[in-house]
Order: structure tokens, then C-alpha cells, then sequence
């Protein structure tokens, strides 16, 4: 095998809501791994059958959202025998989920915004009542800010409950954190600096995520540097409270007070060269093509070489 990693299929596009970002991330590491010289092609399961997965020695995962992010890519991996990068099939599925993320934090005591299960039934009002105004609500299994809506004005949770139900039947409202958002990239052990993101929107929607470029990221982001420290301990655990491994990321919210509270878990973070984990890693004096070696290494550290099935 060429490099030790051999034929390498960037898996990018797909089916989900992400499917854009995902063409992005996915030509950015392509490129990455053909300048280093390691043989690797692009594969979009939305327009192959996924069993040509099994002519691949390693799969590098560029998918978001569903089908890509969620663990059902990495079941099928996993039953080809094919080793892949990022998290595995549980951490991949709670990681989507954030409503059963929230549980998990919940349960292990780390701290994240106070929620609730919205459904048609749900008395709208005293769910405004009891997390204050504004607050958020969001499909449980959705990304790239799709079908959120922050909610300002009294009696605004149903038209937003109908909207996020679109996504997924899963809603949760959210109480809202709104003194800062940062977000903290993890590869293997390493826990990169942290991120600021500093939105000219209302917040990080999809317009300010992708579309506008007066978005500001700070790195280094501006807190305290024993803050930071704890901070960047901390993630790493709530990565690994949902069963994360390999590489993701985590973000978190600040309040008034400089209190923290963790937001979402993603198991498969943007790669395109101007994504959070890049630029982070930059910022560590890792290129952007040494982390994408990094994360495929780290795909083969896990799942060793390619099994042959049955
Ligand atoms: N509880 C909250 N308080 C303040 N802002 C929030 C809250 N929840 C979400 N947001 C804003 O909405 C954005 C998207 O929400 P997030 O839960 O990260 O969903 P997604 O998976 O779509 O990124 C966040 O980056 C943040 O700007
Ligand atoms: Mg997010």
C-alpha cells in the first residue's frame, strides 16, 4: 500500500441537508491528500451504490448531517470491513442527537443550556415561561443551523416548534446562552485552541456560517488562558461522554458571568479550508494538510487495515 494508507475514498455530498457544505469539506481534503501524494478519490453515496465502498482501503469521511454524521455511513464501514475516520457508530448517532446528547451531559453532571422536549401537544406557553425569552429551538438531529429559530417575542414557540418539526419530530427548546460562542477542536489526544465566533447576524445561522463573510473568528479567542485550559479539559470529556473518538468537535456558550455551558457535539466538523477545525489547527501550527493526514492516520490507528468481510 502507497503511504500505508492505499486507495482512500473521500466520501463527500450525500443525501443530507448539508449536502453543499459537505462537497466543500470533501474537495478541500481531497486535495490535501493527493498533494501528499496519497491515491485517494471522491465518493458520493447519494450517486453510488455503497458497495463500491469495498474496492477502498480506508474511507475518509467529509459527510454532515444525516446518513453522513450519524452513524449509518459507519455502519456500513464497519461491515465492509473498511477502517474509517472519526467517531464510530454510537458516538456518531448521540452525537447527531442532541436532545440524548443533553441527557448524557445531563446525567455526568456537565454543564449545557436547560432544555425541553417540545411536541403539538406541549403547553407552548409554559415552555416559554419556565426557559425565559428568548430561547431556541432546534430539531434534535438536523445541522448547519437548519430549522432554528430563536424565539423573541411572547407566544413565537409554536410557529418555531412547526418549523424545526419540518427537519426532524424531535424538537427541543433551549434556554438562551448569549454571551459568547467558541467552539473547541479535538484530534486524537490533542485539544486545539479555542475559537470565538463572533456572528454579524442575530447568531450563527446558516447565512453567517456560510454565505456572509463578516462572521469574525478569534483565535486565541480571548479568555483567560487557566480558562481556556479548563475549558479545552472539559470538552475533551464531554467528547467522550457521548463515546466520541478519533476527531470532532465541541462547542460551547458563555453567559454573563463567564460561566460555560456545552451546546452540541460534531463528530464530522466542516473541512473546508477556511472550516473552525483547520483554523484552529492552524492556529496550533498544524497545516491544513497535515490534519487531514492526522485524522486518516487516526482512522487507521482505530480500525487498524482493511478486514476482508465474511
Ligand atoms: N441555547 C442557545 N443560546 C444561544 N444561542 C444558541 C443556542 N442554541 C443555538 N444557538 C445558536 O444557533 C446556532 C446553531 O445551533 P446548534 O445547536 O449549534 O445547531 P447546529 O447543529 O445546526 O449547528 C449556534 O451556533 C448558536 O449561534
Ligand atoms: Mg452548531
Amino acid at each position: 500500500m502507497m503511504n500505508g494508507f492505499g486507495k482512500v475514498a473521500v466520501l463527500l455530498g450525500g443525501k443530507s441537508g448539508e449536502r453543499e457544505v459537505s462537497l466543500k469539506s470533501g474537495a478541500a481534503v481531497l486535495n490535501a491528500l493527493q498533494a501528499q501524494g496519497i491515491q485517494a478519490e471522491s465518493f458520493d453515496p447519494a450517486t453510488r451504490p455503497l458497495h463500491d465502498l469495498e474496492q477502498y482501503d480506508a474511507a475518509f469521511i467529509c459527510l454532515h448531517g444525516r446518513f453522513g454524521e450519524d452513524g449509518s455511513i459507519q455502519g456500513a464501514l464497519e461491515f465492509f470491513g473498511i477502517p474509517y475516520t472519526g467517531s464510530g457508530v454510537m458516538a456518531s448517532a448521540i452525537g447527531m442527537d442532541k436532545w440524548r446528547t443533553k441527557l448524557i451531559w445531563r446525567a455526568l453532571g456537565i454543564s449545557t443550556p436547560a432544555f425541553e422536549v417540545v411536541d403539538q401537544d406541549s403547553d407552548f406557553l409554559a415552555i416559554e415561561k419556565k426557559l425565559g425569552l428568548p430561547l431556541f429551538v432546534k430539531p434534535a438531529n438536523e445541522g448547519s443551523s437548519i430549522g432554528i429559530t430563536k424565539v423573541k417575542i411572547g407566544g413565537g414557540l409554536k410557529a418555531a416548534y412547526d418549523l424545526a418539526a419540518q427537519s426532524d419530530p424531535l424538537v427541543i427548546a433551549e434556554q438562551y446562552v448569549g454571551a459568547g460562542e467558541y467552539t473547541v477542536g479535538i484530534v486524537g489526544e490533542k485539544v486545539l485552541p479555542i475559537v470565538r465566533i463572533v456572528p454579524a447576524n442575530d447568531f450563527y445561522d446558516f447565512e453567517a456560517k456560510y454565505l456572509r463573510d463578516d462572521t469574525q473568528y478569534l483565535c486565541p479567542c480571548g479568555l483567560p488562558l487557566e480558562q481556556e485550559a479548563k475549558i479545552q479539559s472539559e470538552a475533551l470529556e464531554a467528547f467522550r461522554a457521548i463515546g466520541g473518538t478519533a476527531w470532532g468537535r465541541v462547542d460551547f456558550l458563555m453567559d454573563e458571568v463567564g460561566k460555560h455551558y456545552f451546546l452540541e457535539v460534531n463528530t464530522s466538523p466542516g473541512m473546508t479550508d477556511h472550516s473552525l477545525v483547520p483554523m484552529a489547527a492552524k492556529a496550533a501550527g498544524i497545516s491544513f494538510e497535515d490534519l487531514v493526514k492526522d485524522i486518516l492516520s487516526l482512522a487507521i490507528a482505530q480500525h487498524g487495515v482493511k478486514t476482508l468481510v465474511g
